[in-house]
């Protein structure tokens, strides 16, 4: 038995309960969390932007210790530590060959239902109903099994809390900007929306020697947060015209590069106009899949040779990329305890994700 947060309703909070936890099957690995971020797309499953069939253990952004592995596992060994990546990722297939290891072939479809490589879930109801986990992985747990592919082992003195935040935001984000984007030394970066994943997007981009990157969010504590990791510039866009202000900070000719990282329509319109002719926009927020959008593409592609680009999980190849995230972090070039704004119990979950409405949270961690 494990305790979990189940997502059993539309618009509900998440239920705290006992459930059953098969063990690792061939290819499969037990763990015991040490920490999970509570990350938007774990709301945006309970507000029906990424919709998973409850009932679900929602978290996709953990690590912990491995407990148990199955038969054929090679890659991790019992009493290991490690990130679970929130697509597993297996090296080999198509997608991987390709350096797109954020599409696995092998792993993606399962990551989508929720589900293990082979469309079975570990967790279950007392009464036996199965029960699907966020992303093969269901980090809103004490326990759970993921594909070995999923774990990427790391040393033993990072602190969970911090190689939880490397498995999604940090990938996401950090990723967006040296993966996905194409910026070049001196360019001018903007970012819209520094939340937990922007915020690494903002670090990304002064990995690769952007020259103004400017914080674009609503909620003035997290510009402030965004100006401590890297940001030159801040904007509030709750005071006058966001693209107006970009313009000014540009020679009036927009930015090189923008980055959105909310997932509404409407910002991602404001990103893509905030950009220069030539300039690329990427889209990292995940808007509701029923939205759509309208471009002129003779104006906006054609004439003006703008890019729109979309960005899973950071373009990442987790098992290159977050070695490289941990030995920037120990090495003080990327922040990371700055984005932790509070340490919490799994029960508090909810609690956590009522205040991500709100914008004030950078990142609140469940801490085992
Ligand atoms: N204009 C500017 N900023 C905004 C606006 C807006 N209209 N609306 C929201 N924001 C800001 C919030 O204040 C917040 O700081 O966007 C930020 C979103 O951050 P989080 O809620 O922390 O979300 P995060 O976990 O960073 O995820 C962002 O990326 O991976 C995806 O599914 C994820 O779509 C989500 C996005
Ligand atoms: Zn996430
Ligand atoms: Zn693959």
């Amino acid at each position: 038995m494990t305790k979990a947060a189940v997502y059993a309703t539309l618009q509900q909070p998440l239920e705290i309960m006992e459930l059953n936890l098969m063990d690792p099957q061939v290819g499969e690995v037990r763990i015991a969390l040490g920490a999970s971020g509570v990350c938007h797309s774990d709301l945006s499953v309970i507000n029906g932007t990424l919709p998973i069939p409850p009932p679900a253990v929602l978290g996709h952004e953990g690590a912990g210790t491995v407990v148990a592995i199955g038969a054929g596992v090679t890659n991790v060994k019992v009493g290991d530590h490690v990130v679970i990546s929130w697509v597993p990722q297996c090296g080999t297939c198509y997608t991987c060959s390709r350096d797109q290891g954020e599409l696995c072939e092998t792993g993606a479809t399962a990551s989508m239902f929720g589900t293990m490589l082979d469309y079975t879930s570990r967790f279950s109801m007392k009464d036996g109903t199965a029960v699907a986990q966020m992303s093969a992985a269901g980090t809103f747990s004490e326990e759970t099994v993921v594909p070995a592919i999923s774990c990427v082992k790391i040393p033993d003195d990072v602190p969970f809390q911090i190689a939880a935040l490397i498995g999604c935001g940090v990938l996401t984000g950090f990723g967006a900007a040296v993966n996905t984007a194409n910026i070049r030394e001196g360019d001018n970066v903007v970012v819209v929306g520094a939340g937990g994943v922007g915020l690494n997007t903002i670090q990304g981009a002064k990995h690769k020697g952007a020259g103004k990157i400017i914080a674009v969010d609503m909620v003035d504590g997290k510009l402030e947060t965004a100006a401590s990791v890297g940001a030159t510039h801040t904007i509030n866009a709750s005071n006058g015209d966001a693209i107006e202000q970009v313009m000014a900070l540009t020679d009036g000719r927009g930015a090189d590069v923008a980055f959105e990282v909310i997932g509404f329509p409407a910002t991602i319109r404001q990103s893509f106009d905030m950009t220069r002719k030539g300039g690329e926009t990427v889209i990292v927020g995940v808007p509701r899949l029923d939205q759509t959008m309208e471009f002129n593409p003779g104006m906006d592609f054609v004439i003006a040779e703008k890019t729109l680009k979309g960005c899973w999980y950071g373009g990442a190849n987790v098992h290159r990329d977050v070695p490289m995230l941990i030995s920037q972090y120990k090495n003080g070039s990327l922040k990371l305890d700055e984005l932790i704004s509070r340490e919490i119990k799994l029960e508090d979950v909810n609690a956590a994700m009522d205040e991500m409405h709100g914008g004030h949270i950078a990142r609140s961690v469940i801490v085992y």
